[in-house]
């Protein structure tokens, strides 16, 4: 009823598609690569639980733009109890002080690229 020769094709053209990610990391010599996160210097925790920010600082940043550009609601008291500005450069960054080294490791090692320093600032840039 159906021809074996081209279903096993597409099962080798399919292995080799979901592979790729694994394929191109040999090519490219980084089998055995894994993220490499800088710690911050000037702190111990982050502005929410760690699990959460892994998990979701994505979401935060939405809600934070949300309140700024909707709201104009630029400040929070984050469970630390201090007073910080809703911001990506100004915050995230002034503890994550090099997007490469942080930010860009796992976003790279997952193949994410937030379009969001098509706008904001990145620290660094600034004195060049
Ligand atoms: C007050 C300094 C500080 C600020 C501000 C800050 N972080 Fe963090 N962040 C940390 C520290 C310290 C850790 C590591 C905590 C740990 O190891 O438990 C961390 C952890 C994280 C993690 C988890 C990393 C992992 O190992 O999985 C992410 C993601 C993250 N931060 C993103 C952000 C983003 C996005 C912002 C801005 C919305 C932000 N951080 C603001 C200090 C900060
Ligand atoms: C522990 C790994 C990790 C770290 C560190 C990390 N991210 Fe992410 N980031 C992710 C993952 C995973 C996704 C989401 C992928 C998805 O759901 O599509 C993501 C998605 C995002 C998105 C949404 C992108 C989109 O196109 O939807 C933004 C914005 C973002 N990260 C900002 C940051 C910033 C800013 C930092 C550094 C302060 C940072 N991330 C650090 C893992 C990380
Ligand atoms: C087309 C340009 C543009 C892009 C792309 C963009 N933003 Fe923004 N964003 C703005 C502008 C303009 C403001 C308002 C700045 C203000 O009022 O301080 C803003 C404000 C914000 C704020 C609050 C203020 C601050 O200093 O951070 C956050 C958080 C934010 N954006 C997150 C993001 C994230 C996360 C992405 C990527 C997923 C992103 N933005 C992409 C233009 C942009």
């Amino acid at each position: 009823m159906y021809d074996a020769g081209k279903v096993t094709i597409g099962l080798l053209i399919f292995l080799l598609l979901v592979t790729v990610p694994f394929w191109y990391n040999v090519a490219i010599g980084k089998a055995d690569y894994a993220p490499q996160l800088e710690k911050p210097a000037n702190a111990e925790q982050c502005i929410r639980d760690t699990e959460y920010m892994t998990a979701y600082h994505m979401n935060l940043l939405n809600e934070w733009r949300d309140d700024v550009v909707r709201n104009n609601d630029r400040f929070e008291v984050a469970t630390d109890g201090q007073m910080r500005e809703k911001s990506l450069s100004n915050t995230c960054l002034s503890c994550h002080t090099s997007k490469e080294k942080f930010c860009d490791q796992c976003h790279d090692y997952l193949g994410v690229e937030p379009y969001c320093w098509d706008c904001h600032v990145i620290p660094e840039e600034l004195g060049q």
